[in-house]
């Protein structure tokens, strides 16, 4: 088969626990699978954040309880998450959060259209060795790709605590005109997340970037 991108995760089967199977049976109640239901559902709320790579979801539930007049649209691929997302909206009656449970390039390879407000990604898988780079989510093509669906006045937040992969963002931003250096952080967060944790267990440094739309 061929894939129409290069897989940028690895599909990891992880343990699916008894919990998360249960949830996922109920998925298709906070799916979404185009960019026009995101866009319907966008007018009910003040602003649209899309999350790509929520892993365990504790970043994307923490906003959107704390904002509840804001629609988060969260992208992940790896089951477990998407479950544990699926128990965390239920367990707290969450009504502002939709799933997108696949590549994100898949849904920004549709007609674009100017939705989001802010897009975060926190720790893109870094593929350490240098012969994985090319697997990298952050490059120039989706740099453009995810600018298409930003409204004017938004933002992203991307961090990484891998000092290279951090290097190769830092020269993507430089050298492209789409975004500039933004002194205001999209959102507020008040703890780790899970792989910003592992990185701070192992003595790495967090690097963060906040770029708003030219
Ligand atoms: C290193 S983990 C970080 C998870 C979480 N943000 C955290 O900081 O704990 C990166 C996540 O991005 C997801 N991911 C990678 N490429 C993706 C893509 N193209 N679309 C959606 N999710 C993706 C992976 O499945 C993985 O769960």
């Amino acid at each position: 088969m061929q894939l129409k991108f290069l897989p940028s995760f690895v599909k990891r089967k992880g343990r699916i626990t008894r919990k998360q199977t249960h949830s996922l049976r109920s998925l298709s109640e906070f799916s979404v699978k185009n960019i026009q239901e995101i866009e319907d559902l966008s007018k009910h709320f003040d602003k649209c954040y899309l999350e790509i790579g929520f892993g365990n979801a504790e970043n994307i539930i923490f906003q959107a309880t704390n904002n509840p007049s804001y629609l988060f649209i969260g992208s992940e691929v790896y089951m477990s998450g998407i479950g544990t997302l699926v128990s965390g909206i239920k367990e707290n009656n969450i009504n502002n959060v939709k799933i997108f449970s696949d590549d994100i390039r898949l849904l920004l390879d549709q007609s674009p259209k100017k939705i989001f407000d802010s897009v975060i990604i926190i720790c893109p898988d870094p593929w350490p060795k240098e012969k994985h780079h090319k697997r990298r989510l952050i490059n120039e093509f989706f740099l453009k790709m995810i600018h298409d669906f930003m409204k004017d006045d938004s933002n992203v937040y991307i961090s990484t605590d891998w000092e290279n992969y951090a290097e190769g963002i830092s020269e993507l931003f430089k050298e492209n005109k789409l975004f500039k250096p933004s002194l205001n952080k999209s959102f507020y967060k008040d703890s780790l997340s899970k792989f910003e944790r592992r990185g701070k267990d192992e003595g790495r440094d967090l690097f963060e970037f906040n770029y708003e739309k030219v």
